[in-house]
């Protein structure tokens, strides 16, 4: 059994036990999640959370479902952030400089703070990152990038605007659509799937139970 703790849920108190992630206390205190939860594991950035330890000042940020609950907490979960995301065909645009003065101007701004590096909850150097996009250094942009679950908490605590998850986006999809090398193996996937090579194989594996399904996953191939 945990030890009860005492944190404030957009003010409100509530007593929770101190294993807890933020967002099971959310549940445990009675919230039922609708908005700010998806994967529960990290990965899609739909949890961003704003907190502070009473008597300290620092505001701090992480993903509600990564992050352990701690006496004296005062959370405020960020369920929606409002990023700048412009319209854009990739098949339109190119790896060029003025791709990025054109769409997102705003990273020309920064001021150097790195209060978006601080605040990043995956730990990524975003102002690195947005130097990158900066100079059209845009594979350099995507791998720093890579990690970016989209939660818009460094954006939250930017001065000059910048939609830093929009730029690495850009920036990924310009490099995987102009400048990263051909996957040779996986055009001849796709062109095996388009014509119809997989379906038998498919079909068989929608027969299996699960624990077949189980048997086969733990003995697959890993390819070389
Ligand atoms: S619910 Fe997906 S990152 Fe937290």
């Amino acid at each position: 059994m945990s030890n009860m703790i005492n944190i404030y849920l957009y003010g409100k108190k509530y007593e929770v036990p101190s294993s807890l992630t933020i967002m099971g206390a959310m549940e445990y205190a009675g919230y039922q999640l609708v908005r700010g939860v998806g994967c529960r594991c990290g990965f899609c950035g739909a949890c961003a959370t704003i907190y502070r330890i009473k008597g300290d000042t620092e505001l701090k940020t992480c993903l509600a479902c990564q992050t352990q609950v701690q006496d004296n907490m005062y959370i405020a979960t960020l369920p929606f952030f409002p990023l700048v995301k412009q319209p854009y065909d990739i098949e339109n645009v190119k790896p060029t400089e003025q791709i990025m003065m054109q769409l997102y101007p705003e990273i020309y701004a920064c001021v150097g703070c790195n209060a978006c590096t601080k605040a990043c909850t995956q730990g990524l150097n975003v102002m690195q990152y947005i130097a990158y996009a900066q100079r059209g250094e845009y594979e350099k942009c995507a791998e720093e990038s890579f990690d970016c679950v989209m939660c818009g908490v460094c954006s939250s605590r930017c001065p000059a605007g910048i939609t830093h998850p929009q730029v690495g986006m850009l920036a990924r999809r310009l490099t995987g659509k102009y400048l990263a090398p051909e996957t040779g193996h996986l055009n001849d996937r796709v062109a095996e799937i388009l014509r119809g090579d997989c379906e038998a194989a498919l079909k068989d594996i929608m027969s299996k139970s699960v624990a077949e399904l189980k048997e086969m996953y733990n003995n697959r191939d890993f390819e070389k």
